[in-house]
């Protein structure tokens, strides 16, 4: 089998969408595996922040990135061999990964690595680029969104329920600038590629979102063969 014929689901779409949740679940589904790209960010930024590296620096970021020792096993994610799942997702990570996001040397350096999750028998890929950049040939390309008032009270919810200290308007107020950062930066913003299906969340849940992938993802299939 050659890589391009693995095939591949890109889940794209905003900060807090849930769309890690439900490509999680269906890579699950269908014994595919999974690459949470938005991890790879937050660990460069967690990397610089621990070599006094700014944010702002592409340069030294991009000659970083191949130094780094990144690997994601049995649902943890390690960096130079330390557990670093908790650390990648605090409020500023997330903040330092959009930022580290936009610089076009950070986002070449990950590329081979993003490549490199697409093995037999499938792949579920998430993040903001999947579709439009990193795997342009995928079999099914899904931006998945919700209102942002709708991801901060998701987000808010999910902080409260792991007694971690939350205000609803400062998340509110992150996630509106995360959003325009990833959407207006000139290097892969976010966006809605025309073959995209979109499926939005406002009036969905979990399990609801990862029936519509799974049924359109049967429905790409059908359509393939019916072309052979
Ligand atoms: O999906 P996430 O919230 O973990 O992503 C964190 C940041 O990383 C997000 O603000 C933008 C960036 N990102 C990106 O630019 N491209 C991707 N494919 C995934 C994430």
């Amino acid at each position: 089998m050659s890589v391009n014929s693995i095939p591949v689901i890109a889940i794209d779409g905003p900060s807090a969408s849930g769309k890690g949740s439900v490509a999680e679940r269906v890579a699950h589904q269908l014994g595919f595996h999974y690459l949470d790209s938005g991890a790879l960010y937050r660990i460069v930024a967690l990397a610089a922040h621990n070599k006094q590296i700014a944010w702002s620096d592409g340069a030294t970021l991009g000659t970083m990135i191949p130094n780094l020792h990144i690997a994601f096993t049995n649902g943890e994610v390690l960096l130079n061999g330390e557990n670093v799942s908790t650390a990648i997702r605090s409020p500023a990570m997330s903040n330092g990964a959009s930022q580290v996001a936009v610089h076009p040397a950070v986002r070449n350096a990950l590329l081979a690595l993003q490549h490199s999750f697409r093995k037999a028998p499938g792949l579920v890929a998430d993040g903001r680029d999947m579709a439009s950049v990193v795997f342009t040939d995928a079999q099914l390309k899904i931006f998945l969104t919700a209102n942002v008032e709708e991801r901060a009270n998701r987000r808010y919810k999910q902080l409260i329920q792991q007694n971690i200290d939350a205000n609803y308007d400062v998340i509110l107020q992150d996630l509106q600038e995360r959003d325009a950062r990833d959407k207006t930066r000139s290097s892969a913003p976010l966006m809605q590629t025309k073959e995209a299906i979109l499926l939005d969340t406002d009036n969905r849940n979990i399990a609801q979102a990862v029936a519509f992938v799974l049924k359109e993802y049967q429905a790409s299939l059908q359509k393939f063969n019916s072309q052979q």
